[in-house]
């Protein structure tokens, strides 16, 4: 099958269509409405009108048992960009969308559910990656996550896969040198081997000539958190890069298409392991090797343990890096649900929160009552922050909290369909109204038993003030802090309330 079809201009079409019919729905109310989708998290692009007009297409359905003849039904959801003149591009994304639903279609154990979507791992200069991500589920079986990115530039159409990017005749030493930094690192044990396919699949590029190779499940039997990145120096690559990868990085880096840069002297490590690696390449060139942060996350079993989870709502703000520092002197993780609009000031502490691993969630992007607004707002708040997050983590959550905690039958169905578990609490602290550190002190040990989760917020004084004293008094209580996923055991279900460990529905 020929995937070079008008297919894309036509799904292109379709999407300029439905983006503009949604936009007089939000254009009445008082807040500013969130960005399409796509556009959030751009203000660091040295070239914003290179993707300015994105458009996102996002379907879902459900295929009966029946119609397959299979013993289960499958459900799946995608979410699809088109740049505008850049066919050859969009075809090639079109594609490799294809190929992965097709590889599912084809599989024959009774698969459960498939989600497609998108993210944007680099844009500088004037080339931009797409990152695809597949994530199969297989009834309680872990899921499977597999990404690759592609790269087009601004003004070109066109379409290189990442494993392009490295000459041909270089492949093998890249996926050997990744190998060794994933043997040293105890990621991968001895004797077993990647999958170069895999392994080449998702590149970051950098406009230093660096690059990070973002590894799945799919690319071997690696161990530990997923997914993992392999930084590689642009030294080591200087040499490795095809045609078409330097090209790439003088693009990012804004030099001329037929400039020749001297390869950098080859000096430094190769390569360096990282756990969160960060998605998205800011203007200015990053360090070619970052050191990672001590890890905070330690293993604890709360089906055993007496676990309790510390959540801080509407930052990044003026007191998130203050309650970063307590929480990594006390070496706590928590749960920060963060705000699409604060994301844009607060960049680089959105970026710590991750790196430092604690999880994050979605707390909309204006913070409307989303029982109040159409669902299209609803789909937009969400989708527009999910991005903005993307871009700086290279995490796309699949939870969030509600403003005020509101939340109805109609918000919990369309929350459900953009894949979104509903976290809760059921202690509150309302530091916000009581504007007192005794009292948010107070509030959060009084009460606090086994499975909670306890709100506080990082954009006032009183939660973080208090957070020191809170973890030391429940610590002597023999709690265990956790982040709200390991509180529930690893899965929060798309369309589903958490209200703390064991009250779920
Ligand atoms: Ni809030």
């Amino acid at each position: 099958m020929s995937c070079r079809t008008a297919t894309l201009l036509g799904v292109v079409a379709t999407l300029a269509l439905t983006l503009s019919a949604c936009t007089p729905s939000v254009g009445g109310l008082s807040d500013q409405p969130p960005p399409p989708a796509a556009l959030a998290g751009i203000p660091k692009v040295t070239a914003p009108g290179a993707i300015a007009g994105l458009v996102t297409d996002q379907r879902s359905g459900r295929i009966e048992a029946g119609v397959l003849g299979r013993e289960a039904a499958l459900t799946w959801r995608t979410s699809l960009v088109g740049v505008p003149q850049h066919d050859t591009f969009n075809d090639a994304l079109l594609c490799a969308a294809r190929a992965r639903v097709n590889q599912y279609g084809d599989d024959d154990k009774a698969s459960s559910a498939l989600t497609l979507d998108w993210g944007i791992p680099v844009a500088a200069g004037r080339a931009f990656g797409v990152r695809l991500r597949t994530r199969v589920t297989h009834g309680s079986e872990p899921e499977t996550v597999t990404t690759e990115t592609l790269y087009t530039l601004a003004d070109t159409d066109a379409a290189l896969a990442s494993p392009v990017l490295v000459a041909e005749a270089s492949r093998s030493a890249v996926v050997a040198e990744i190998t060794t930094a994933l043997r040293e690192a105890e990621r991968l044990p001895e004797g077993a081997h990647l999958d170069p396919a895999g392994v080449l699949a998702d590149l970051v590029v950098r406009p230093d000539g660096s690059a990070i190779a973002v590894l799945s499940s799919s690319a071997g039997p690696i161990s530990g958190q997923m997914p993992v990145g392999v930084a590689l120096s642009a030294p080591f690559l200087a040499d490795k890069l095809s045609p078409e990868g330097a090209r790439v990085v003088r693009a990012l880096s804004g030099q001329p298409d037929h400039s020749t840069s001297a390869p950098a002297a080859p000096t430094g490590p190769a390569h360096t392991v990282s756990d969160t690696f960060v998605g998205f390449t800011p203007a200015i060139p990053a360090p070619v090797v970052r050191a990672p942060e001590p890890e905070v996350v330690e293993p604890v079993d709360c089906a055993t343990e007496k676990c309790v989870a510390l959540t801080y709502d509407d930052g990044p703000g003026d007191h998130t890096a203050q309650l970063l520092d307590i929480l990594r002197t006390e070496r706590v993780p928590a749960t920060f649900f963060v705000m699409g609009k604060h994301i844009a000031l607060h960049p680089d502490l959105l970026e710590r929160e991750a790196r430092e691993g604690h999880a994050i969630g979605i707390h909309t992007w204006n913070h409307p009552d989303l029982t109040t607004v159409p669902d299209e707002r609803i789909a937009a708040e969400i989708a527009a922050t999910q991005h903005a997050i993307e871009a700086h983590t290279g995490i796309s959550p699949t939870f969030m909290r509600p403003p005020y905690g509101a939340v109805d039958a109609r918000v919990l169905a369309v929350l459900k369909q953009q894949g979104q578990g509903v976290v809760l609490w059921n202690i509150d602290t309302e530091d916000w109204r009581n504007k007192n550190t005794e009292t948010t002190y107070e509030r959060a040990v009084h009460n606090t038993h086994p499975g909670a989760i306890i709100l506080m917020h990082d954009v006032h004084p009183y939660g973080p003030d208090a957070t020191t004293r809170i973890i030391h008094t429940l610590r002597d209580q023999g709690f265990k802090f956790v982040t709200v996923p390991q509180l529930v055991g690893g899965t929060i279900e798309a369309g589903t309330r958490y209200f703390s460990q064991h009250e779920i529905r």
